[in-house]
């Protein structure tokens, strides 16, 4: 099949998750790869991911601006 998702609570008819911006300190990298034991942040499992699929998935990071 050709979902992306095999592994993230998947009794749920859709995954979505609510992060408050209060609680990013500088920075949060989420997981965009489904792989993550830590979901919904990257772990780094990406890293095997792509080496076993030849994918090329990374995180998305939420940081804050330096001011
Ligand atoms: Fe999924 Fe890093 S573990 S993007």
């Amino acid at each position: 099949n050709s979902r992306c998702n095999n592994k993230v609570r998947m009794h749920e008819a859709k995954v979505v998750d609510m992060v408050d911006v209060e609680d990013i300190a500088e920075k949060a990298a989420f997981c965009r790869c489904w792989k993550s034991k830590n979901w919904p942040y990257c772990d780094g499992s990406h890293g095997e991911h792509n080496k076993i699929t030849g994918d090329n998935a990374g995180p998305v990071v939420v940081k804050r601006k330096a001011t």
